[in-house]
């Protein structure tokens, strides 16, 4: 094994931070509080590229053990994703990854990412997930273009592959006893807040609420020369609940993460 599963969060970690500093300064804000953070989940987005799709990440995430436990289709953004975990292991995080559906695009958005994938080949690997940019990258107007049909496609256009979120677990908090409290406390400190269909994502009879911030930008120079600030990460808060046999809720609800997908839209 070329990477363990500690090593791997480890880097997903470091290379987070590096474009989403917001994430680092919450968690120094909470860790002052007294809080020691128990990461619920990260996500990864890819395109549904032979090599590249679900079904490699499924081999890559076997090499540190996760198994995929449940699947779901996002028909109105051209995604379907798998959730992952470690049998037997509830600490270690989940991992949601989704993919983007290359056949529900327009043509014309279509031929832009097979421009921007041409280079890729061979196969993913598991230490390309933790910060690797193997694309051609789009001019301005072409990111534009792609952004303004799927604000995903934009997103892994310019970001390429890393986490796009870790997510703080409410649950393990000590401090704050609600996801209510932690959108008071981050709003108090000026963090800018996913608000798509409410700051909070979800119902109790879900069993899964969420919020989110809207995730910091990065500059990004595009093939032709122009620059801009492009939307980066984003850090995510959830809380679950018991199901019916008392059990932590351990899955995801796609009305929930359509909404949390719209963390990284441009910002207008
Ligand atoms: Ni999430």
């Amino acid at each position: 094994m070329l990477m363990d599963r500690d090593a791997f969060f480890t880097s997903l970690w470091n290379q987070y931070i590096r474009v989403t500093p917001q994430a680092n300064d919450i968690q120094t804000l909470l860790s002052t509080r007294g809080e020691c953070l128990v990461n619920d989940h990260v996500a990864f987005r890819t395109f549904d590229l032979k090599g590249y799709d679900l079904a490699t990440v499924s081999n890559i995430l076997a090499s540190i053990g996760y198994k995929a436990f449940d699947s779901y289709t996002f028909p109105n953004k051209m995604l379907r994703a798998n959730a992952y975990s470690v049998p037997g292991d509830p600490r270690a995080p989940k991992i949601f990854f989704s993919e983007l559906i290359r056949s529900e695009l327009d043509d014309e958005s279509r031929s832009i990412i097979n421009e921007i994938i041409a280079p890729l080949e061979g196969k993913l690997t598991l230490a390309d997930l933790t910060g690797s940019y193997p694309f051609a990258k789009p001019t301005a107007s072409q990111y534009e273009k792609l952004a303004d049909i799927s604000e995903y496609a934009g997103w892994l256009s310019t970001m390429g592959y890393q986490a796009n979120h870790f997510t703080v677990s409410v649950n393990s908090l000590r401090t704050l006893g609600s996801i209510e409290e932690v959108i008071e406390l981050l709003i108090e400190q000026n963090y800018r807040l996913n608000k798509v269909g409410g700051y909070i994502k979800g119902t109790p009879k879900d069993l899964l609420i969420q919020a989110s911030t809207i995730a910091d930008g990065i500059h990004f120079e595009f093939s032709d020369g122009l620059a801009s600030d492009v939307p980066s990460c984003f850090y995510e808060f959830a809380y679950r609940f018991n199901d019916s046999d008392g059990q932590l809720f351990q899955g995801f609800i796609p009305n929930n993460a359509n909404a949390i997908f719209e963390s990284t839209d441009r910002q207008s």
